[in-house]
């Protein structure tokens, strides 16, 4: 039984994915917390003294076979369980940046989940300040600049978010904005438009996750409740013309993560993916890890990846990494610098 050769995707030219390796890029969604690897929870585990439902790291891999969104946060809150003091922050967030200057990343808007922290105890001054000093001396180490985004549980209510927001308000300087993640079903945006307008009050950005199982209908809702300026997945918008008509108008991006997606069965694997199309239509799309310890590969990985099952060329490369820093929040003359840097590798 052979390859159909008529489908079967052509490899990637040795220079096409060298180019795609050292391109500059922004990574604009990614959840801390779905950094940390199988070998520092347990790691972790075992400096902190907690124990785990998995005995070695063997079978917690073998726990990563997900059926969809839910699945995978269930184990994913229990990985976050054996993170207790600021070095562990600090270990956690410094890994990910070195990881991710390795892969071109020059620039991340990292998202952290303090209720999942808070909720055990561990206080906000501790998440925030591990974060940060990473943050710092990775920027040293590294020269990659990176901000935090402090994200909302959706399946908990809006006062635990309000409280969250409150409590993170002695640390204003420390993060840039707010985003809305967890289970998405049955947690629609506009069950925390207060929070957001309290977030917007305070200047911060606002960002959220929305279409990544759930329809359109809460990908309006980001936009018309939230004010969302972002939406992180945003896939679900292919179902609803109207709505793709409106978000290349506007140029709204959506922090597109195409090995999330295909883990999380959002679809059955990368070659339906519609990245391509959604380029194709004029969207501000660019590719991300979502959680790259679970679902197999960083930045790299995730554009490698896509681009051989999509048949990705040069032009959607530069594309995906020039619409990565237009929707960043840097400042615009940094946006500049690295717009430019991009075209270089490509001209
Ligand atoms: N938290 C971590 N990863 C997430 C995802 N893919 N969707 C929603 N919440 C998350
Ligand atoms: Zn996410």
């Amino acid at each position: 039984m052979g390859l159909d050769m008529n489908t079967a995707p052509v490899a990637l030219s040795p220079e096409f994915k060298h180019q795609i390796e050292t391109c500059p890029k922004a990574e604009l969604h990614i959840h801390i917390e779905g950094s940390l690897e199988p070998e520092m929870i347990f790691e972790l585990a075992n400096r902190n003294q907690v124990s785990l439902a998995f005995d070695s790291v063997q079978s917690l891999k073998a726990a990563y076979a997900f059926e969809d969104l839910q699945s995978f946060l269930d184990i994913y809150y229990a990985g976050a369980s054996v993170l207790l003091k600021t070095q562990d922050f600090y270990d956690m967030a410094y890994a990910y940046l070195k990881k991710a200057h390795s892969q071109g990343v020059v620039h991340a808007e990292i998202f952290f989940d303090p209720q999942t922290h808070t909720a055990r105890g561990v206080p906000m001054q501790v998440v925030i300040e591990g974060l940060s000093r990473a943050l710092v001396d990775a920027g040293k180490d590294f020269k990659i600049s990176a901000s935090l985004i402090l994200c909302f549980l959706r399946h908990l209510d809006e006062n635990s978010a309000l409280q969250t927001l409150q409590e993170a308000l002695p640390y204003r300087d420390h993060f840039i904005g707010v985003g809305l993640d967890s289970s998405e079903m049955g947690h629609p945006p506009e069950k925390f438009q207060r929070v957001f307008e309290k977030a917007r009050a305070l200047g911060l950005n606002c960002v959220a996750h929305a279409g990544e199982e759930a329809p359109p209908a809460y990908i309006w809702s980001a936009i018309q409740t939230l004010q969302a300026q972002r939406i992180d997945h945003g896939v679900q918008a292919m179902k609803d013309p109207s709505l793709i008509d409106y978000l290349a108008r506007t140029r709204t991006p959506l922090t597109v993560c195409p090995l999330s997606n295909v883990r999380l069965c959002v679809f059955p694997d990368l070659s339906v993916h519609p990245l391509k199309q959604m380029l194709d239509l004029g969207l501000c799309v660019m590719i991300n890890s979502d959680d790259p310890a679970y679902f197999g590969g960083y930045i790299n990985e995730n554009y490698l990846q896509t681009a051989q099952s999509l048949s990705l060329g040069p032009k959607d490369i530069q594309q995906l990494a020039k619409c990565s820093f237009e929707a960043s929040f840097m400042p615009e003359s940094l946006k500049r610098h690295w717009l430019l840097e991009v075209d270089r590798v490509f001209a």
